[in-house]
């Protein structure tokens, strides 16, 4: 059944409990980029979970991980082909849709958790789920990985001066394209199950991402050096086709809203948790050094990296941008 590419999904018949005998059992493919031991992996999981026992098992979420269906280059068109019927792109990569997801991945817009939270949860964060409308894409909700973090084989990485000349694996994000080209480093936009092999190539020198990403896919075993700058936001939007979702039934689409809400709750809680824990274990696990930036250094990367706000103000929508700014205020 899960080879088939179909606009819809799919219909089979199970063997039901409830009422001794075969039913219908609708089947969502959920694809995602992710290690499973991750908070977008864990959410993805608990999701399926969710639904399945709302449902008493009639709907069934099939989650495939670590870019098994499709990467990250690819699932967008997945989705609006039907190939795919559930995707937790990063916000990052939604340019290509439209420039608006920009305003999360200004640096330091975020300055701690409770400001993700107000961020992606209150207006801003459903201003841009609303913004997919026109896509033709539902969003169903935000998910946060939290702050992303710099490692590098030519560090220590403490002052933006550092970055200069190395070169750096991105997210496919003007804005953070935007951020290193202003500290004069070589961002390389690639995709994110190629960054193990680029670092251990040599091709490039570093990369950002959440410590979840960095422990889960043991960037830290190819990294000399690890820097929590908490300098950029890295959140998830999950995301179908809105000619799937017309076509699902009110009772359908009530149990998939209903454990997507319990999923986003869960979500909030654990990946801030799973972040944690997984920086004790890559302490614990391998001789990376890690620099953790002061308050006085964080100052210095904010005032190099504030032209951006101006730069791409017009872009992203200069209402967004101040609006982002207020939460730092
Ligand atoms: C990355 O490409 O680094 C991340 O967006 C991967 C992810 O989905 O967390």
């Amino acid at each position: 059944v899960l080879g088939y590419y179909n606009l819809f999904p799919q219909k089979e018949l199970v063997y039901d409990d409830d009422q001794e005998g075969l039913s219908d059992q609708i089947i969502f493919k959920f694809s995602h980029v992710v290690a499973e031991n991750t908070p977008k992996g864990r959410a993805a999981d608990k999701f399926a979970e969710l639904v399945n026992e709302k449902s008493n098992g009639h709907i069934k979420i099939v989650v495939f991980p670590n870019g098994s269906l499709f990467s990250d280059i690819d699932d967008i068109n997945a989705l609006k082909e039907g190939q795919v019927h559930i995707i937790a792109t990063s916000t990052s990569k939604l340019g290509v849709l439209s420039p608006v997801w920009g305003v999360l991945d200004l640096p330091f817009a975020f300055p701690n958790h409770e400001a993700i939270h107000k961020g992606i949860h209150g207006p801003i964060g459903e201003h841009l789920l609303n913004s997919l409308q026109k896509n033709g894409i539902i969003g169903l909700a935000h998910w946060s990985n939290g702050f992303k973090q710099i490692t590098s084989n030519k560090g220590p990485i403490v002052t933006p001066q550092d970055l200069k000349g190395q070169k750096i694996r991105i997210m496919k994000s003007d804005v953070i394209q935007a951020q290193y080209d202003l500290l004069g480093a070589k961002a390389q936009q690639e995709s994110f199950n190629s960054t193990y092999n680029l670092i251990e190539a040599g091709h490039v020198d570093g990369e950002e991402n959440t410590i979840s990403n960095i422990h889960s896919k043991k960037f830290y075993n190819v990294q000399k050096h690890l820097t929590i700058s908490n300098h950029g936001y890295l959140g998830y939007v999950v995301m179908m086709d809105q000619k799937v979702w017309d076509q699902q039934t009110k009772n359908t689409q009530q149990i998939l809203l209903e454990a997507m809400d319990e999923t986003t709750a869960w979500n909030d809680r654990h990946s801030i948790l799973m972040n944690e824990e997984q920086l004790e274990l890559i302490k614990r696990n391998s001789s990376i050094q890690i620099h953790e930036l002061s308050d006085f250094e964080k100052q210095e990367w904010i005032k190099e990296l504030y032209p951006v706000y101006d730069i791409l103000s017009t872009t992203i929508g200069s209402k967004l941008v101040e609006d982002i700014k207020e939460l730092r205020a």
